[in-house]
């Protein structure tokens, strides 16, 4: 069910990864959609590919989402009646280093957002949480009701993200909050022109693998290959990001149609192992990709696989989209563009 009212609703870190493919299937939903980013982890030339998708301008505001007096320009500018908030930092490895810029943007931003919306009396946000909170699951496919365990500071932001939403929707119940765990988003989109894009070398296996296919990394690193999965590599469940976009709509209007607040995994419900990945991006990019064995990460999973049936209950949320396409569709992007971009 796609709610069919068009609202004004705020993308902040729009200009990111899964964001910018959030603006467009906002957009064909009908709704108008501003973004608000810093551009910290974006390229700008992704709002003239935006443009170019969508065929109108792209609203955009840069600044930073701890800007309290921004964000109050843009609510009054703007009459936002919903927030999905993507700005964040993301990158596991380097909350460990700097684990006081992760709390900085990632809570200091959310608190700062969610104050502006009070003010603003707009009480409607959906929130980019991550499978992360789940640390090392006990059950798999993991269901939402699966305790929270932080393995590092970036896992350790979406929990108590996650927590101080849920306080609040308690303090007053005007607050509809829409809280999506992604499993792992890949893929990019149909029309090549937006994609995901790392500055450096991918923590992602889809990124990496691209980047070997394009040249500029010799091998793949699969990090351990004698789990207890079925050849031995990590399992994860990969979520095209189009698919993910879509749920993004879903879950604004179910707030708006309900006033009530969800929580729910977004992932396929399927895994796939690393060796899998590799040979299916072969079978996208007909190229050969080199990969050797190293020892395993510390902290990694062997299997990280979403239970997708709240989504699909309480959404109506179903992926379209397999590994193949995922592969294709990066592939087509990093081959086409990336590289230009
Ligand atoms: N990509 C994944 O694998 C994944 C998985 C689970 C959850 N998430 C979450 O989804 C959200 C979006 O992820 P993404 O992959 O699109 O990341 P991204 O880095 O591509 O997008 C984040 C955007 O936020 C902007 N930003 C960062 N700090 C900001 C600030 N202080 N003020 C304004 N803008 C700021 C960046 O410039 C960037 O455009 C994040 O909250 C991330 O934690 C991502």
């Amino acid at each position: 069910m796609v709610y069919r009212v068009p609202k004004r609703i705020l993308l902040t870190g729009g200009a990111g990864y899964i964001g910018s493919h959030t603006y467009v299937a906002l957009r064909q939903a009908g709704h108008d959609v501003v973004i608000l980013d810093n551009f910290s982890n974006a390229r700008r030339s992704v709002v003239a590919r935006l443009e170019q998708i969508t065929g109108a301008p792209v609203p955009v505001v840069e600044g930073d989402i701890r800007d309290n007096a921004l964000l109050d320009r843009v609510f009054t500018d703007h009459r936002i009646d919903a927030v999905v908030h993507f700005a964040a930092l993301k990158a596991v490895g380097e909350s460990m280093a700097k684990p006081l810029d992760y709390f900085d943007v990632n809570i200091g931003g959310l608190t700062t957002l969610l104050r502006a919306m009070d003010r603003a009396g707009c009480r409607r946000i959906v929130f980019s949480s991550s499978a992360t909170v789940y640390g090392v699951p006990d059950e798999t496919p993991t269901p939402e009701t699966a305790p929270f365990r932080a393995m590092n500071p970036y896992g350790q932001t979406k929990i108590l993200g996650e927590e101080m939403l849920a306080w609040l929707a308690q303090s007053n119940p005007d607050w509809a909050i829409g809280v999506l765990r992604y499993f792992n988003p890949a893929g990019a989109h149909r029309s090549g022109l937006i994609g995901e894009d790392p500055a450096d070398i991918p923590n992602n296996l889809m990124p990496f693998v691209a980047k070997v296919a394009l040249g500029e990394l010799d091998r793949i690193a699969v990090f351990g290959d004698d789990y207890d999965t079925p050849d031995g590599t990590g399992v994860r469940d990969y979520i095209h990001v189009e698919d993910l976009a879509r749920g993004h709509v879903l879950s604004l209007g179910r707030l708006f149609e309900t006033g009530q607040g969800h929580c729910v995994n977004l992932g396929t419900g399927r895994g796939y192992s690393v060796l899998e990945v590799i040979a299916a991006y072969k079978r996208a990019c007909n190229r050969d990709l080199p990969h050797h064995i190293t020892d395993r990460r510390p902290g990694d999973v062997p299997i990280y696989v979403a239970s997708a049936d709240k989504a699909a209950e309480v959404l109506g949320f179903r992926t379209e989209k397999g590994l193949d396409e995922m592969c294709a569709s990066s592939w087509n992007w990093v081959s086409n563009i990336g590289e230009t971009a």
